[in-house]
């Protein structure tokens, strides 16, 4: 067998280098954050398109099924049992409707709530997981607003490691509070917002030994790069011109940067797309950082009805400022009212998606008619998590949206009688 190359976990602020399989969350030297550094793949025995397309089927058997192992030599070469569901291979749609909603006739929806737990999670906690695996760790950890826990309490249990969550109490949707129940995760609800539950993570788990899986985490960053990766062999690596998606912690922005600063350098495309990261207006820390040109860098207390990305002090924020800077992107924020109208323009198009997903689409719009985007180009908006994650907003709907959203399909309560139904046909 060829010897695997070698891969390090590297600081991102004081360089600092660490093999491989050291557990450590975070440089032991100076705290920073780590960045995997993958050695250049091996092109002499086939290209890394073709390799990629070969393996492009569905019907392989385990973990070559997986949208997130296909790529396994750019992701994590030294994983030799891959905790896999398998995940990935998420469909990439044409919705004429939700086009005509932002004004975008090239707008395309990659759907990663299409992945097993709901979300795009599982694409970084396969590898987070199967990481945790190799260490050997006796726990994982992490805190989340709702889709990490799920992500990390089914692929815990996949493995047969003990998972510990930390949630904000009363903040997080009910589908992913059941989710995470559900797999098995000891679950603490933690009175405080998610920054808090981050903080009493981060520093729980140094103190008790517990392998740390937030998106700090470099793993999960390797991870989410398929998701870009995937895309772009989608569009037989024809870049679009946009790619959108929502912020919160900002791992996600961090991983789109690092998958397109490597699909640039191993010949995957040879034109990189300008990232749009999109914020709900009440959680904008990064849009308002943004606005100043990363002068400062912006904390606040979040609030939003997308729970998923109520944030207040994003971890991977210098990342994601590195992902802006190369990509020429722009960071947008959107009101909680846009992000409800984008949600009801997509879920009326019969594909549906949680609050927080439709950010991007209510940015691309923003930006559309602003004259950023232009209405032929190319974008790809990345919806996050699945329409049954927060089942809670209908709720909202009812209680909170005055008026509601212009296209927000109401339920009708009736007696039951055929002339209150003629009565509900006749009134629209
Ligand atoms: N969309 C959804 C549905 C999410 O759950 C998240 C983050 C994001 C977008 C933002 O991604 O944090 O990488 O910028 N959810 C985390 C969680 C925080 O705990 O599930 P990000």
């Amino acid at each position: 067998m060829p010897p695997t190359p070698q891969v390090w976990q590297v600081c991102e602020s004081c360089g600092h280098r660490l093999a491989d399989d050291a557990p450590d969350p975070q440089c032991p030297d100076c705290g920073g954050l780590l960045a995997i550094e993958q050695p250049a793949p091996d092109t002499s025995i086939g290209s890394l398109r073709e390799r990629f397309d070969a393996r492009c089927c569905m019907t392989s058997p385990g973990a070559m099924s997986s949208g997130v192992w296909r790529f396994g030599e750019i992701v994590h070469p030294g994983a030799d049992r891959p905790v896999s569901y398998p995940e990935g291979n998420t469909p990439l749609l044409v919705r004429p409707q939700v086009q005509r909603f932002a004004g975008c006739d090239g707008l395309l929806l990659k759907h990663e709530g299409m992945n097993p737990t709901g979300s795009f999670k599982d694409r970084g906690m396969t590898v987070g997981v199967t990481q945790a695996l190799r260490l050997g760790a006796s726990a994982v950890a992490c805190a989340s607003t709702g889709n990490t826990s799920a992500s990390l309490a089914s692929y815990a249990a996949l493995a047969g490691i003990p998972a510990l969550v930390f949630v904000p109490a009363g903040q997080i949707a009910l589908g992913k509070l059941t989710q995470t129940l559900a797999y098995g995760a000891r679950t603490l609800l933690v009175r405080g917002d998610f920054d808090a539950c981050l903080a009493l993570v981060r520093e729980s788990s140094a103190k008790l030994g517990i392998y740390l899986l937030n998106s700090i985490n470099p793993w999960r960053i390797e991870g989410q790069k398929t998701i870009v990766f995937e895309l772009l062999q989608q569009l037989r690596w024809d870049p679009p011109e946009w790619i959108a998606l929502p912020a919160g912690n900002l791992g996600n922005t961090a991983a789109f940067g690092k998958a397109l600063r490597e699909a640039r350098a191993w010949g995957l495309i040879s034109r990189t797309p300008r990232i749009l990261a999109v914020q709900a207006a009440g959680s904008a820390p990064f849009a308002s950082s943004f606005r100043g040109g990363f002068v400062e860098r912006h904390r606040l207390k979040a609030d939003t009805v997308a729970t998923a990305i109520k944030i207040g002090d994003p971890a991977s924020y210098q990342r994601a400022v590195s992902t802006i800077r190369e990509t020429n992107g722009i960071v947008a924020d959107v009101s909680d009212a846009e992000i409800l109208e984008a949600k009801a323009a997509i879920d009326a198009a019969g594909v549906g998606c949680e609050p927080a997903s439709a950010a991007s689409v209510a940015g691309v719009r923003q930006l559309v008619r602003n004259g950023t985007i232009a209405p032929g180009d190319r974008v790809v908006a990345i919806l996050t998590g699945h329409v049954l994650k927060d089942p809670g907003i209908l709720q909202w709907y009812h209680q909170e949206a005055e008026p509601p959203p212009a296209s927000a399909n109401r339920p009708v309560e009736i007696d039951a009688s055929v002339s209150a139904v003629e009565r509900v046909l006749a009134s629209r």
